[in-house]
């Protein structure tokens, strides 16, 4: 559905749920992942709805994944780094994550 318009950027090696994907350095998060093919990040804490990146401007909150260990980021608003551990996040944060 998303593909890159042009393909600058150095490679950077992130993981999404345990699995390798390249994305490119000045990705942010949210874009890796759209860029990927990766159709949501997380789940509604009510009723598990997948739901995906949709501003990319850190204004819908859409877009929260965990990084490095952290719950409730925006994936909009974080660039990507070599090595990153991204999971999908299903449900609401758990309390000291
Ligand atoms: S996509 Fe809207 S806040 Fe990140």
């Amino acid at each position: 559905m998303f593909k890159r318009l042009a393909d600058a950027g150095a490679a950077v090696a992130i993981t999404v749920d345990g699995k390798p994907v390249a994305a490119r350095s000045g990705d942010t998060v949210a874009a890796a992942l759209l860029a990927a093919g990766i159709d949501h990040c997380r789940t509604t804490p009510v009723t598990g709805a997948p739901r995906a990146p949709y501003c990319l401007m850190g204004v819908c909150f859409e877009c929260l994944v965990t990084v490095d260990g952290v719950g409730s980021r925006q994936g909009c608003l974080i660039p990507v780094c070599e090595g990153m551990k991204v999971e999908t996040q299903i449900g609401k944060r758990e309390a000291g994550r």
